[in-house]
C-alpha cells in the first residue's frame, strides 16, 4: 500500500508521535510505502513530499512540533483540486491519505473523501473541542503547561498581593481554562461557554482580601467574554456566534479589575508556549494509538472516517461527525470547578 501522511493547521504536541506510529505500523509491520507531504495540504497540492521510513522517524516520539511542517489551509485551492479529483487521485497515486489536524483539516479531509480520495483522518488540537472524540492529544500537555505556569504565578502573586489574570488558549471552548484552572486552584475561571460577570470577580477578590488571602488567580480562556454590560470600560466585536468578543481578553480584564478594585492586576498571556515542547506521556500514547489505528483502518478500507477515543477504546467514526459541532464545556463541569474556588 502507498500511504501519504500530512500535518495541517496549528501544531500540537504529539504530531510527531502519530507520524512515527504510522511509519512503524505501515512500513515496518505491514511492508507499506509511506510518504510525508510537507507543510500540510500545500505540500499535497504542490507535490512536495518525501519518503518516510523508520530511520526518518527515529527519536521524534518526544519531540514537539511536526517534522513535516504545517500550514493553514488554502481552502480555495483545495476546493479547485477536489473539482478535478480524478487528476489529483492519478497524480498522487495513493492507496490512503492520513491527514492529521483539527477542525479545519478534518473539514478538508471530508471534502477530499467526498471527492473520492481514500482518506483516514486523525484528530488533533490542544483545545480538545472536537466532538467526535473524548480527547485529543496535545490537550494534556497544554493543561500541564498552563497548570505549571499558574502554580508559579500564585507564589509571586501572594508575595506582592496581586491579582493575576492568566489567559490560556481556547477560542471557542474553555477546556484548557477549566482543567488547568481546576488543577492550579484558580479562584476564577472564565470560559467562552458562559459569559462572566466582572462584578462576581470583583466580589471574589474583595472577599479574599477581607479574609486575609491577599492575592487571587483568575484563569481566562482567550475566547471568554463578559456578560453584556458587565465590562463597561471596554467594547468588543460581535463574532459569528453573536457573542461580543474581546481580542486580548486577558489584558482587558486585568485593566478592568485594576480600575474597579484599586489593586494591581497583572495579565499573563501564555499563548503558544502551551503548544510547544515535549508531549506528556498521555499524549504520546494517545497519538501513537491513533497512528496505529489509522493504518489499520486504511488496510480495512475504512475511508471517510477518523480515529476517535471512546472511553479507553480507539474507534473509527465518520469524518462528518467530527466537524458537525464543537465539543463545548457543559454546565455540570463548570459547577464542579466552581465548588472548589
Ligand atoms: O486551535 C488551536 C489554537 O491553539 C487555538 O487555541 C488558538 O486560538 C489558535 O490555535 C492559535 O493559532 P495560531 O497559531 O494561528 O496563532
Amino acid at each position: 500500500m502507498r500511504i501519504g501522511v500530512l500535518t495541517a493547521g496549528g501544531d500540537c504536541p504529539g504530531l510527531n508521535a502519530v507520524i512515527r506510529s504510522v511509519v512503524h505500523r505501515a512500513v515496518h509491520d505491514r511492508g507499506d510505502e509511506v510518504i510525508g507531504f510537507e507543510d500540510g495540504f500545500t505540500g499535497l497540492l504542490d507535490g512536495r513530499y518525501r519518503p518516510l521510513d523508520t530511520n526518518d522517524v527515529a527519536g521524534i516520539l518526544a519531540r514537539g512540533g511536526t517534522i513535516l511542517g504545517s500550514a493553514r489551509l488554502e481552502r480555495d485551492r483545495l476546493r479547485e483540486a477536489c473539482d478535478n479529483s480524478e487528476e489529483l487521485i492519478d497524480r498522487l497515486g495513493l492507496d490512503a491519505l492520513i491527514p492529521i489536524g483539527g477542525e479545519g483539516t478534518l473539514t478538508a479531509a471530508r471534502m477530499l473523501a467526498d471527492a473520492g480520495l481514500p482518506v483516514v483522518g486523525v484528530p488533533k488540537t490542544i483545545d480538545n473541542d472536537i466532538s467526535a472524540t473524548d480527547r485529543t492529544f496535545g490537550f494534556d500537555t497544554a493543561v500541564g503547561v498552563a497548570t505549571e505556569a499558574m502554580d508559579r504565578l500564585k507564589t509571586t502573586a501572594e508575595s506582592h498581593q496581586r491579582v493575576m489574570v492568566v489567559e490560556v488558549m481556547g477560542r471557542h471552548a474553555g477546556w484548557i481554562a477549566l482543567e488547568a484552572g481546576m488543577a492550579a486552584g484558580a479562584h476564577g475561571i472564565c470560559i467562552p461557554e458562559r459569559p462572566f460577570e466582572v462584578d462576581d470577580l470583583v466580589k471574589m477578590v474583595e472577599e479574599r482580601f477581607a479574609r486575609e488571602k491577599k492575592f487571587a488567580l483568575i484563569c481566562v480562556a482567550e475566547g471568554a467574554h463578559p456578560a453584556e454590560g458587565s465590562m463597561p470600560y471596554e467594547k468588543g466585536v460581535i463574532d459569528q456566534y453573536g457573542h461580543e468578543r474581546f481580542v486580548g481578553i486577558g489584558n482587558r480584564l486585568a485593566s478592568e479589575l485594576e480600575h474597579r478594585l484599586g489593586k494591581e492586576a497583572k495579565p499573563v498571556i501564555l499563548g503558544h508556549v502551551q503548544r510547544g515542547g515535549t508531549p506528556t506521556a498521555y499524549d504520546r500514547v494517545l497519538a501513537t494509538r491513533f497512528g496505529w489505528h489509522a493504518v489499520e483502518a486504511a488496510h480495512r478500507g475504512d475511508f471517510g472516517q477518523m480515529t476517535a477515543l471512546r472511553g479507553t477504546e480507539i474507534v473509527m467514526t465518520p469524518l462528518a461527525n467530527a466537524v458537525s459541532e464543537l465539543k463545548r464545556v457543559p454546565q455540570d463541569r463548570m459547577d464542579e470547578a466552581e465548588s472548589v474556588y
